[in-house]
């Protein structure tokens, strides 16, 4: 009897577990990996494995899993922000030091009740600051900055910037429940008197906890590298056949229709200083449509195909999407070594009522570029940070169920 290869497996859902474990507590960020997952990846696949990639690393859940068990990290985002959280993540720092700039941020705070060295400050003047700030938010937000630039340390500073980050993102007047940007009601924003001192310190001391956590169970001296590279477009200064192993969840459609990594991190990229910061969504993967061309991968063409029979648009998107994937694909394909493993968790959306089946296009443009497919585990979304319903027919108000599941595509290099 032969047992399919692709199967439920419940094992996967960690429904229970504690995801903001070590430095996973850091920062919020859309469609995080359960670092369970990560864990489990690479304790059963790359048990001897010197070195890990992520090629759409986020916030670094694999990068930091991959330290933990002494295993070299590289990871690359488009994202500024996502870059940030994760090199913070994989970062120890002395306990002792951070608490000197713990302390000393908080006699500077206690100072300034008192009027007491009230810094001459300047906010930023980015388009839009005052639609989605407050006055006296804005104000409190410019003196942290102007505290957080004048630390000399770069660790330290990345670890302040990171909890000054999420502050920004919880002050502003977005909905913090959702991805896009939406202002809050008139009627909220009105009674919206976030306590932004309050709100940054208990962040910092969360961080620090995850930190301590961190380093006690980090006994060795793996190092993390990351790297701001289009991995649909090259693969950077990472060598040919140097990675044993490939842990990473890609973005599940372009950003547009599906996660908006973009705008979701804009206010912090902002005030972060990040040059075109409103332009990031267009630059991920399938951030332009493109004219349809045959792929010669039977199951992508056929599901372009489907799509632009209902509609040409739309098509487009998501052909757009599938062949930034299959170039990136190509490219990570090149610096696994043999016998090595990718293992992509992916989601299969829905597109004008098509499931775009992208578990089965991550295996077959594997098999394209000289992997065979292991395994594929289904999982169920119990706890990822996740839109379950959409609007498959981009039709305000038509909603149906999407991404209620994962699938873990597992490939080795021949
Ligand atoms: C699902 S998220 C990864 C989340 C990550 N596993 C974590 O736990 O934080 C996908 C990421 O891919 C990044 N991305 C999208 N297109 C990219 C590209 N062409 N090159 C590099 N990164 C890209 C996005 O910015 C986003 O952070």
């Amino acid at each position: 009897m032969v047992l399919s290869k692709k199967y439920i497996d419940v094992t996967w859902d960690f429904a229970a577990a504690d995801t903001k474990e070590y430095t996973h507590c850091y920062h919020n960020y859309p469609a995080m990996m359960i670092p369970q997952i990560a864990r489990r990846l690479i304790d059963r696949y790359s048990k001897k494995a010197e070195t890990l990639f992520d090629p759409y690393c986020g916030t670094g859940t694999s990068l930091v899993e991959a330290n933990l068990k002494g295993i070299n990290a590289f990871g690359t985002d488009l994202n500024p922000m996502a870059r940030l959280i994760a090199e913070a993540k994989t970062t120890l720092i002395e306990l002792q030091i951070l608490d000197l700039y713990l302390k000393e941020f908080n006699d500077f705070l206690f100072s300034l009740m008192f009027n007491i060295n009230k810094p001459n400050i300047i906010a930023p003047n980015f388009n839009n600051i005052d639609f989605w700030f407050k006055e006296e938010v804005k104000e409190k937000l410019a003196i942290i900055k102007s505290f957080i630039s004048n630390i000399k340390d770069e660790k330290i500073k990345k670890f302040f910037l990171v909890a000054f980050s999420e502050t920004v993102r919880e002050c502003s007047l977005t909905r913090n429940s959702e991805f896009k940007l939406y202002r809050i009601s008139e009627k909220q924003r009105e009674k919206f008197d976030p306590d932004v001192y309050v709100m940054i310190n208990s962040k910092l001391a969360r961080n620090r906890k995850g930190l301590k956590e961190y380093i006690e169970q980090k006994k060795n001296n793996s190092k993390t590298v990351i790297y701001d590279f289009d991995s649909s477009e090259h693969i950077g200064k990472i060598e040919k056949e140097s990675i044993d192993i490939v842990v990473t969840s890609p973005p599940y459609g372009d950003s547009r229709t599906t996660v908006a990594y973009g705008q979701f991190s804009r206010l912090s990229n902002q005030w972060l200083d990040v040059e075109d910061a409103s332009q990031i969504d267009n630059q991920l993967m399938g951030g332009k449509s493109k004219t349809i061309k045959k792929t010669g991968i039977s199951i992508i063409d056929k599901t372009i195909e489907k799509i632009a029979v209902k509609d040409e648009k739309r098509a487009k998107e998501v052909y757009g999407f599938f062949d930034d994937y299959n170039r990136s694909i190509a490219n990570v394909s090149e610096i696994i070594k043999k016998k090595g493993y990718a293992c992509y968790v992916v989601g299969n959306r829905r597109v004008k009522d098509t499931t775009l089946p992208t578990d089965e296009i991550t295996k077959n443009l594997f098999q394209e570029y000289g992997f065979i497919h292991k395994n594929t585990f289904i999982r169920n979304i119990p706890n990822k940070r996740m839109p379950s319903k959409n609007s498959p027919t981009n039709k305000t108000g038509q909603k149906s169920t999407t991404m209620n599941n994962e699938y873990i595509v597992i490939m080795q290099k021949q």
